[in-house]
């Protein structure tokens, strides 16, 4: 673990946001606006491919006043979930908690049944599940497991708009988070109780730096003029508008939503049909 400035194990009573996912895109940009609102100190899990990304996100953290830690490992398994609570009970102290994001983004597109390189096999489709589902049960038994929630903690599982409309080589990313969205619901039936909120916040398409690397310029201009029209907006949303959201997921007045999936797609589905009809 990178411990960034030295202090020692904090048992004050200050807060934490565990965000897996933390060096890149939507879990970078949510450490950002959570330490700064409402002053959340950040523990964050990557496996270190976007090094530059998480020394900023660190600095940034920093500098809104807040403890940064970051962890290197492969967060999809349940023996890193553990190892993980493990090193942020270490430097947190018990019912620190008070926010999990699960913001990892590892999954295979491809067909089901085709015969070339882009099948989904076996491997692929339990990676993905790992990754993208499974690994948002891991890390909250770990929590509960080793008490790590603060009262009123706040769980979020991502969700894309891929659950109304579909890409034809998305299935098993759309399979694994429908996956996560019932893992979702019956968390909150599960910790409902005992005070805390687990939702899924549901957003569209935001730039991210992955996506930049992936796509060449003109690709990512087809893409951003695509959804200037879908979106009633007319222009894409940004990850910012969306990590500034989860800032207000967390705060009091958004503690009646449980087991929800938290629409904040800004309608992007909605002009499918009048788009392919009404070219
Ligand atoms: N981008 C969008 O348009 C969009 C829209 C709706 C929903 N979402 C959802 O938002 C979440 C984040 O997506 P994103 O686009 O922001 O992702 P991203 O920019 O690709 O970042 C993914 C982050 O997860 C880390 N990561 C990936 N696999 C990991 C693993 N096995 N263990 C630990 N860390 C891992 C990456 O760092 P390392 O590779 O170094 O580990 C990186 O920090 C996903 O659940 C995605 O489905 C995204």
């Amino acid at each position: 673990m990178k411990d960034s400035e030295g202090e020692p194990p904090d048992t004050q009573g200050r807060r934490w946001a565990l965000i897996l996912g933390v060096s890149s895109g939507t879990g970078a940009a949510i450490a950002h606006a959570v330490a700064k609102k409402p002053g959340l100190d950040v523990f964050g899990v990557h496996r270190g491919r976007y090094a530059d990304n998480a020394a900023q996100v660190e600095r940034q953290v920093r500098e809104a006043g807040q403890r940064a830690r970051l962890w290197q490992a492969d967060a999809s398994t349940p023996e890193a979930a553990e190892a993980g609570v493990l090193a942020l009970r270490e430097v947190a102290g018990p019912r620190s908690v008070k926010l999990f994001v699960h913001s990892i983004a590892g999954a295979s597109v491809g067909r089901f049944l085709s015969e070339g390189e882009d099948r989904l096999h076996t491997r692929r489709i339990r990676r993905t599940f790992d990754t993208m589902a499974h690994s948002f049960v891991y890390w909250t038994q770990a929590l509960v497991a080793a008490d790590m929630l603060a009262p009123g903690a706040r769980l979020l599982g991502l969700q894309n708009s891929l659950d109304q409309t579909h890409l034809s080589n998305t299935g098993l990313i759309s399979a694994s988070k429908a996956a996560l969205e019932m893992y979702v619901r019956y968390l909150a039936l599960e910790l409902g109780g005992k005070g805390h909120r687990v939702n899924l916040l549901k957003f569209g398409t935001v730039l991210t730096p992955a996506l930049k690397h992936v796509y060449s310029p003109e690709a990512l201009a087809r893409l951003e003029e695509a959804h200037a029209r879908m979106n009633p907006a007319g222009r894409m949303c940004t990850v910012e508008e969306v990590a500034d959201f989860v800032s207000v997921l967390v705060g009091d007045e958004a503690g009646w939503f449980n087991g929800a999936t938290i629409d904040y797609s800004g309608g992007m589905t909605l002009r499918l049909l009048d788009l392919v009809l009404n070219p």
